[in-house]
């Protein structure tokens, strides 16, 4: 995982920390945050590899608009390395590559004429640990990707109150917006980091094990911000936790070894699944 807090919020190429420009971010860009609607992620035999390690095989997904998507299965199964093809950061790492086919409405994100940087905007990654920016207050933490990206519509404040707000945050530091963001619970830093996620206007959040540094309590707060957030935006959440699974997505994916074994609504996966591996994995036999 990267340990430059400033690409997490995809508003920021990884290689470069360069800002997303609006033109850039033009080809995917949303026409407006508040009454904005999920786009179709669609995944067609995408492989990807680190070197000679085959991580992802012949992959094939639909992500449903305004639905929430888990990824399960045991460590290793390229849940992380799948999800990092759908903002094209898995490139950056020496020696990987990919092949196949990703589209946003039927956009191709892997297409030549495509700015890597707008597809980080577009799709929008929220991490396992809470990473605010370390010297920057709460409100400049969510202002930092709208100002690098000089965006435009609506000024600043009304967009960090949006994103804010958005967020499930806003009433907890409407008065405090000034503070260091690091001085906020770690709940409350993973709630600023979706902020930060909401306020460069993403298509798609990719949350990769974003509970798994939270309490019960803090955890619970997410899940029911990722229901919010699913009538706005399509979501694919990895997670360990089939209860979280169970609990906030409309389908299941289970991997294993690079491969899709089985992606069906989530009360199936867990009930009636049609692959005896899958049956193995949800009910702890393996994993
Ligand atoms: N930077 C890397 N360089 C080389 N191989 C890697 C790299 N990152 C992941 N891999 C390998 O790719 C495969 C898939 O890893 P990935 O991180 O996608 O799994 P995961 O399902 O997210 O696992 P976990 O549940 O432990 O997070 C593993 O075999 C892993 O060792
Ligand atoms: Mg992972």
């Amino acid at each position: 995982m990267t340990t430059r807090p400033s690409t997490e919020t995809g508003s920021m190429d990884p290689s470069t920390d360069t800002p997303v420009s609006t033109e850039q971010a033009g080809r995917f860009a949303r026409s407006s945050v508040t009454g904005a609607k999920g786009r179709h992620v669609s995944v067609e035999n995408l492989d990807a590899y680190y070197g000679e390690q085959h991580a992802v095989k012949s992959f094939t997904i639909e992500y449903e608009p305004n639905k929430v998507t888990a990824m399960i299965g045991p460590s290793g199964s390229g849940k992380s390395t799948m999800v990092r093809c759908i903002n094209r950061m898995h490139e950056e790492i020496p020696g990987a590559r990919v092949t196949g086919k990703i589209t946003i409405d039927g956009e191709d994100l892997y297409h030549p004429s495509v700015d890597v940087t707008a597809v980080r905007h577009a799709a929008g990654m929220v991490f396992q640990k809470p990473n605010p920016f370390p010297t920057m207050s709460i409100y400049d933490n969510v202002a930092a990707g709208p100002r690098l990206t000089g965006m435009k519509g609506g000024n600043l404040k009304e967009r960090v109150e949006k994103s804010l707000r958005g967020a499930a945050l806003w009433d907890e530091v409407k008065d405090r917006l000034n503070q260091p963001g690091i001085g906020l619970s770690g709940g409350q830093q993973q709630r600023l980091c979706i902020a930060r996620t909401l306020a460069v206007e993403p298509e798609v959040i990719l949350m990769d094990e974003p509970c798994s540094a939270l309490d019960p309590i803090a955890t619970l707060r997410i899940e029911e911000l990722i229901d919010e957030l699913k009538q706005r935006y399509t979501i694919v959440i990895v997670t360990h936790n089939m209860q979280q699974a169970a609990r906030v997505a409309d389908s299941t994916a289970f991997m294993l070894d690079g491969e899709l074994i089985e992606v069906g609504p989530t009360e199936r996966i867990f009930t009636k699944p049609n692959d005896e591996r899958t049956e193995q994995y949800v009910s702890g036999k393996f994993g």
